[in-house]
């Protein structure tokens, strides 16, 4: 492969914050747990920040935290990754999807009201690609109908929607660190909230159910351990750091993307909507509406064949088997997610893409759909 659809960019940084804590003698529940949790709730404005083991993890705390479960529908959309609904489902709570805008691909604000029943608990929404365009209308539906928003920011850490931040839209929100995200602990993910209460319930079901003052060997409910060990905490912190740094390279590697591909009547290009500060996640264009989706699978093909790493972001989750038949979805219930996602091609994104590479992956994609 001689372009890679993602890679972390790891400093001498972030090698020497990790040696440090494997010279040390605390490589889990040490330091830089506190640390980790205390820079982030800072940097994103949260009274609270828990560390956990991964962004799926966390997605279900918040919901067990919040008392989600059998019984409950939580309100969510159909194009994301598998872990957004799947937490639901892991709660025995029933995922309701609502199609998307196709300009924003977030959850079609119009269409959420018609979907709140006397079971909903809660609206999850989902910074797809790292946009928080709609958030704020988002909270003044949940807001007027009493309703919990538990934000999927997992991929939009750095973003913002008229300078209020990501992650700070919902009672609950959630940040994942795989190494394609915009930082990366390896794994991990963090919870923020600015609620005593939740917070509390989190660090404790993320830690066998530990209370705060308890010893090792006593429990205080059903609990899990989805902790985040201090070597992943270092690399996290060190990460974090450089978020600034960090942004401002992926906005040019976006902005070189949008310079070589405009004027390109078979491509949609992903642009930031308006009042959006967008800390990208990916980069993904899409094939005009006349291409199919076999057409699109084709130029994937294509693409791979010629040492490009694309990929389809994202299947329509509604449409995966098990959750098809578990929930008796089928296809055409969410048309505009369906269209998206046949013609969707993600397009390799890092920090460290450079303009020769990104002008390499534009005339492959173009010579492949000539
Ligand atoms: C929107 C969204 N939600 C949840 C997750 C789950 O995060 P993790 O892979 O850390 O469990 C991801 C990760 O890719 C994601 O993109």
């Amino acid at each position: 492969m001689k372009i890679h659809l993602s890679r972390p960019d790891i400093t001498e940084k972030e090698v020497q914050a990790v040696t440090d804590v494997l010279r040390s003698p605390n490589l889990s529940l040490g330091p830089k747990l506190a640390e980790f949790e205390n820079a982030f709730a800072k940097y994103i404005g949260t009274k609270h920040a828990v560390a956990v083991n991964s962004g799926t993890s966390g997605l279900f705390l918040c919901m067990l935290s919040l008392g989600i479960g059998p019984g409950d529908e939580v309100i969510t959309t159909p194009f994301t990754f598998i872990a957004t609904s799947n937490t639901v489902m892991m709660t025995g709570a029933k995922p309701v999807f609502v199609d998307i805008d196709p300009a924003t691909l977030n959850i079609d604000i119009a269409k959420v009201k018609s979907k709140i029943t006397k079971k909903t608990k809660a609206i999850m929404p989902v910074e797809v690609f790292g946009s928080p365009a709609g958030f704020d209308k988002i909270c003044r539906i949940a807001d007027n109908h009493k309703l919990t928003v538990i934000e999927d920011s997992c991929e939009a850490l750095g973003s913002a929607l008229n300078g209020k931040k990501a992650g700070t839209f919902g009672k609950m929100s959630v940040f994942a660190f795989y190494p394609n995200k915009q930082i990366t602990t390896g794994e991990g993910g963090m919870i923020l909230t600015d609620d005593d209460h939740l917070a509390d319930m989190c660090a404790s079901l993320r830690n066998q159910g530990r209370g705060k003052s308890g010893t090792w060997l006593s429990h205080e409910r059903l609990g899990y351990n989805y902790r985040l060990s201090d070597i992943n905490c270092a690399l996290g912190i060190a990460q974090l750091s450089r978020i600034d740094e960090i942004k401002t390279k992926r906005k040019q590697v976006a902005k070189w993307y949008q310079e070589m591909l405009a004027d390109d009547d078979r491509l949609i290009v992903p642009a930031e909507s308006d009042g959006c500060d967008m800390s990208w996640f990916v980069f993904v264009v899409r094939l005009a509406d006349r291409f199919t989706r076999k057409q699109r699978d084709i130029v994937l093909k294509q693409m791979m064949a010629k040492g490009i790493q694309v990929s389809n972001y994202f299947s329509p989750v509604h449409l995966q088997p098990f959750i098809a038949e578990s929930l008796g979805c089928c296809e055409g219930d969410f048309p505009v997610t369906e269209s998206v996602s046949a013609r969707t091609i993600a397009l390799p994104f890092y920090n460290n893409l450079t303009r020769d590479d990104v002008a390499a992956v534009c005339k492959t994609l173009k010579k492949v759909l000539d």
